[in-house]
């Protein structure tokens, strides 16, 4: 059988990055608008972008922030805390400038000390989201220092995730940037108002990446990757066709220094070659022809949003990602530095 060359799409989005903010989202946006024609948003700012205020102006900061010529929608999204109040949570949705609002459990990750302390504290919140059908987006990993950080994720499963989906059995929740076979489980065998994003790296990596012959900083993420076998999981579940799965990179750019660090930030910044690192997988899969389900389909259907329109092409090419950037906001070490992906996003 002769190879595919080149595969063309409809145009894709991101369901999960991390745009930053000043000079640093100068350098990274173009990335990511080059690719997506929309991206959730993250808003782990300091200080985190919380109200309905906070959110139209950072939307306008990435607005104009972007390359000329360039056409992308930032769809954002609500930090939820403690103090998170319904009503304007329920105005900036109405309003269309919140799409989703986003749990980080406190001191999960980055920027996430403001998180939620407890779930029962935002019930209100949640309550009046399941009723006005905005999507909850979770970091699900638990925060309690007994537990291991490689259970993190199953255990937030069995102790909220689980109990949550059925105290509010009609709340859309994205179960975002999963890394083990129990979520993946977890997701397929929950209602159609669940489903979960899955990034390039917990696609292709295990934790030996990170661990095994010198310790690896830039591929240092949250959740962090896991054994083999769950890596194995998740590929399965990318290409299966599911719309449950979809496409969400959670790039989230630190600068080199902020990571080759006695304690290094957590975050891998995949924006620069997302679209070609995804196809990679597929087609290592034979299974070229669900990418576009899973990048471009499954998403917005989930969102309740419409596709878009226009398409991308993706060729068979090698292309050599440098081993670090410089952008404005300084120096990064980008995902896959210094390694060859075999497929190039044609212009
Ligand atoms: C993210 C960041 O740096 O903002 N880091 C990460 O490792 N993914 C936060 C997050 O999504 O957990
Ligand atoms: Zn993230």
């Amino acid at each position: 059988m002769t190879q595919q060359q080149t595969i063309t799409i409809r145009r894709p989005d991101d369901w999960h990055v991390h745009l930053r903010d000043g000079v640093m989202m100068q350098g990274v946006l173009g990335f990511t608008a080059r690719q997506f024609a929309r991206a959730i948003v993250m808003p782990n700012l300091s200080p985190p972008v919380a109200d309905v205020a906070a959110a139209q102006s950072y939307r306008e900061r990435i607005l104009a922030a972007l390359p000329e010529g360039r056409s992308f929608q930032p769809l954002m999204t609500c930090y939820l805390t403690d103090d998170s109040d319904p009503a304007e949570i329920a105005r900036g949705f109405a309003a269309g400038i919140f799409t989703a609002a986003k749990l980080y459990p406190a001191n999960a990750t980055t920027n996430s000390a403001q998180g939620v302390t407890a779930v029962r504290n935002i019930m209100p919140v949640l309550e009046r989201m399941q009723q006005t059908g905005m999507p909850l987006l979770v970091h699900g990993e638990v925060t309690d220092h007994e537990v291991d950080i490689f259970d993190r994720e199953a255990v937030f499963i069995e102790r909220i995730l689980d109990k949550l989906v059925r105290d509010l059995p009609d709340l859309k929740i994205v179960f975002e940037h999963i890394t083990t076979s129990e979520a993946v489980q977890f997701v397929q065998s929950a209602g159609p108002k669940i489903a979960a994003t899955i990034t390039p790296q917990h696609l292709q990596i295990n934790r030996n990446a990170i661990l095994a012959g010198g310790l690896r900083p830039h591929f240092y993420c949250l959740p962090v990757a896991k054994r083999e076998e769950h890596r194995i999981a998740l590929r399965k579940a990318a290409i299966s066709g599911s719309p449950k799965f979809f496409l969400g990179t959670d790039s989230a750019p630190h600068e080199r220094g902020a990571k080759e660090s006695s304690c290094g930030c957590a975050g891998i910044f995949n924006a620069p070659h997302a679209l070609e690192s995804y196809a990679a997988v597929f087609d290592e899969e034979n299974a070229l022809d669900r990418l576009e389900a899973f990048a471009s389909e499954f998403g917005p259907r989930f969102y309740g949003l419409p596709l878009n329109e226009g398409t991308v092409t993706l060729q068979r090419a090698e292309v050599q990602v440098p081993e670090s950037l410089t952008i404005a906001g300084g120096e990064i070490v980008p995902y896959h530095a210094g390694q060859v992906i075999g497929w190039r996003l044609v212009e």
